[in-house]
């Protein structure tokens, strides 16, 4: 199994250097996490969360599912969010949605990809309240367009979590923010953010 040896090799490789930099760093995180970020993002592995905002391990709490979505009745999903706000009290929430998403375009072509097509029906929601819309464009800005449409609506499925709510309530300190990050340059433009 060469393709898992790679990974075990690399680990070991990159532990070392890691240690040898900062002689304390594994100590540390050991005894506890604070992130300030919760990242909710897409599975692809094109966007990884740490690399592409250039943070260490123990910077930022991930929650990765296909096309970056935040359905209230994913138990897994709500439980991240209320750990993040609830413990970690993380500082920032942000929601990243990419170019290009194969779980968008999915939900724009009428194939079958078998299970994930049931999670995809959010999106075709999504499509379909936004459809005047995305009839302009061409196919190409389409799938764009909605990749953006999905970050924004995640973005406010969040808000209106009671997680959230109570988070406000209690006048935590916790901002929201709906990025989207583009494969060609690798580069992220912020669709909106609190304040
Ligand atoms: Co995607």
């Amino acid at each position: 199994m060469p393709e898992i040896q790679k990974l075990l090799d690399n680990n070991k490789r990159w532990a070392e250097i890691t240690q040898k930099e900062d002689p304390e760093f594994f100590s540390k995180l050991a005894q506890q996490q604070t992130p300030i970020y919760l990242w909710i993002g897409c599975s692809d592995s094109r966007v990884p969360a740490n690399q592409i905002v250039d943070l260490l391990p123990g910077d930022v709490f991930v929650h990765r599912n296909v096309a970056n979505m935040v359905i209230h009745t994913d138990f897994n999903c709500m439980s991240v969010l209320q750990y993040a706000l609830d413990v970690l009290q993380v500082k920032h929430i942000i929601v990243c949605g990419h170019y290009g998403c194969g779980g968008v375009q999915a939900a724009l072509e009428n194939t079958s990809l078998g299970l994930i097509d049931n999670w995809l029906l959010h999106i075709k929601d999504i499509a379909k309240s936004h459809e005047k819309e995305l009839a302009e464009l061409n196919e190409h800005e389409r799938i764009n367009r909605l990749c953006e449409l999905n970050v924004l609506e995640q973005a406010r499925n969040v808000r209106q979590t009671s997680v959230f709510q109570d988070a406000m309530k209690r006048n935590q300190d916790v901002k929201l923010h709906s990025f989207i990050y583009s494969l060609k340059n690798g580069r992220i433009t912020v669709l909106e953010r609190d304040e």
